[in-house]
């Protein structure tokens, strides 16, 4: 089939690869000239796996790039809106770029009736309910004939990380139509997947798991919106409530990681995005918590519990450096080491990143910062100039001779550094681990007093003879567990 794809961000530009993989026609639109030529060129934009890998297997053979939308739009047979929709200052969606896209498409698809060259408009966006009807309404609007099209909604639930092979291998795909032929034709765009026909070829990228096939939800336009808003405050909300109870372990010496498995294992719950932290961040939770919020509101609900899910996550930042400060005693031209600066591991994304706010706070109090991240410090220059941070080309250079070891970003590497290397660096051996990804009783073994997130503070297990600050540090880092 003949695929446009509008906007070449990490949606439009994962789905456009996906859909070659499927064996479809596309052509990938922006108005990012810059951009596109980057991508002509095989240039990736994102640290994404997979990626560049497939860029260069469909680049001028089932992909190509364009910045000419209604070219693009004439030409295929379905169009997938994958544009941007920030939050306004309100909170809700700003769909001023869906709008743009829809009223350029109305030319494409043309003022007479032509049943023949019918086409299906679909939002891939995330965006509020009703924005379904929006789209064909503007199109109306703008003169196209309501014979020559659907508007169907198929939202998106990969992954920043894992983004390819979550499209690929997807837990389902949901398709929302009114019309049973918008349907017919979406089902046969997804058809290699559902069918298990991609999983059996020999070319297929490799999957985390054994997928025969994957499983179409059909449901209408609304359902479709609504299921994406869900999904995503769902699991936000998961997130706060294991941060909420981590806190309470720490308040009575109980341990997450095991409360954590404990509830997991019912099957009912899920083990899944139980992980405690410094809360989530990234350009989808925080914003599309704060839309559907506002869309509840629009409809008459007040939806409190995302606002508290809201509030539990902005607190986990404040804790954290509460237990920075308290086991530092003061911050004040301290030396301190940052693990991690992307929103999660396996990206260089720094939307949102909680990384950011508490590396932000630790500058304001006078602090000096060496940082490592393994993808994300281009970006993170862009937000903080190199006068105020120091940027190293490896963890271990971050951690030599700094006064603690924040880690802020679960990135796998930071799980397996060499604590022997990391206790000779570190100026005093305090490790805070906002991600729990050391062991805590391997770090006390290696002499680092640890503190992570809704475990037993652990102090080192064998101690060299201690100069005065570092006996103040030890009490205040003992006092800790009491009292966060
Ligand atoms: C999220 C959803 O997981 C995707 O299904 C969805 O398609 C995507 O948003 C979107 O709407 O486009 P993403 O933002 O890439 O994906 O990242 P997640 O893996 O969901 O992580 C989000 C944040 O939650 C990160 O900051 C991560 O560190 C944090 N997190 C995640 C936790 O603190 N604990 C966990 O157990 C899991």
């Amino acid at each position: 089939m003949k695929i446009c794809v509008v906007g070449s961000g990490y949606v439009g530009l994962v789905a456009s690869i996906g859909f070659c993989e499927l064996g479809h026609q596309v052509v990938c639109v922006d108005n990012d000239q810059a951009k596109l030529q980057k991508l002509m060129r095989g240039v990736a934009p994102i640290h994404e796996e997979w990626v560049p890998e497939l860029l260069e297997k469909h680049s001028g053979i089932r992909l190509t790039f364009s910045s000419n939308l209604a070219a693009s739009a004439k030409s295929s047979e379905a169009i997938f809106i994958a544009v941007g929709t920030p939050s306004s200052r309100d909170g809700d969606a700003d769909l001023s770029y869906v709008e743009a896209v829809a009223r350029e498409l109305a030319g494409a698809i043309g003022r007479r009736s032509d049943r023949a060259h019918y086409k299906v408009i679909v939002e891939k966006s995330t965006v509020p309910v009703y924005t379904n009807e929006w789209i064909r309404r503007v199109l109306l609007l703008n003169g196209a004939s309501a014979d020559n099209f659907d508007v169907v909604s198929n939202p998106e639930f990969l992954r920043e990380g894992t983004a390819v092979v979550d499209f690929l291998y997807p837990d389902r795909i949901v398709v929302g139509a009114d019309s049973d032929r918008a349907a017919a034709v979406m089902a046969s765009i997804y058809a290699p997947l559902t069918a298990g026909e991609y999983y059996r070829g020999e070319e297929a990228i490799p999957g985390p798991i054994n997928l025969e096939k994957a499983r179409l939800i059909l449901t209408s336009t609304k359902s479709a919106e609504l299921i994406k808003h869900a999904s995503n405050a769902f699991l936000a909300t998961k997130i706060s409530f294991i941060n909420a109870v981590a806190n309470i372990c720490e308040a009575v010496g109980a341990n997450i990681e095991e409360v954590a498995e404990g509830i997991g294992a019912d099957s009912r719950i899920g083990s899944r995005f139980l992980n405690p932290g410094i809360g989530y961040g990234g350009s989808c939770f925080p914003k599309d918590l704060r839309a559907f919020t506002a869309v509840a509101k629009a409809v008459g609900y007040d939806f409190r519990l995302l606002e508290e899910v809201e509030a539990i996550n902005e607190e986990q930042r404040k804790r954290f450096l509460k237990k920075v400060r308290s086991v530092l005693w003061t911050l004040k031209g301290k030396r301190i080491a940052v693990l991690g600066l992307a929103f999660k591991g396996g990206t260089d994304d720094i939307r949102e990143s909680p990384a950011l706010p508490i590396v932000a706070e630790l500058l304001r109090e006078n602090c000096t910062i060496s940082a490592y991240d393994p993808a994300a410090m281009e970006r993170a220059k862009e937000v903080f100039p190199e006068a105020c941070i120091e940027f190293t080309e490896t963890a271990y250079q971050a951690i030599e001779n700094a006064d603690a070891l924040l880690i802020l970003t679960e990135w796998e590497e930071f799980g397996s550094l060499d604590l022997t290397r990391v206790k000779s660096l570190l100026r005093y051996p305090i490790v805070v681990d906002g991600r729990n990804m050391l062991d805590a009783e391997s770090a006390a073994t290696h002499g680092l007093t640890y503190i992570s997130i809704g475990r037993p503070v652990v102090h080192a297990k064998e101690q060299s003879a201690a100069p005065m600050r570092e006996t103040g540090i030890r009490a205040a880092a003992t006092t800790a567990g009491g009292r966060l």
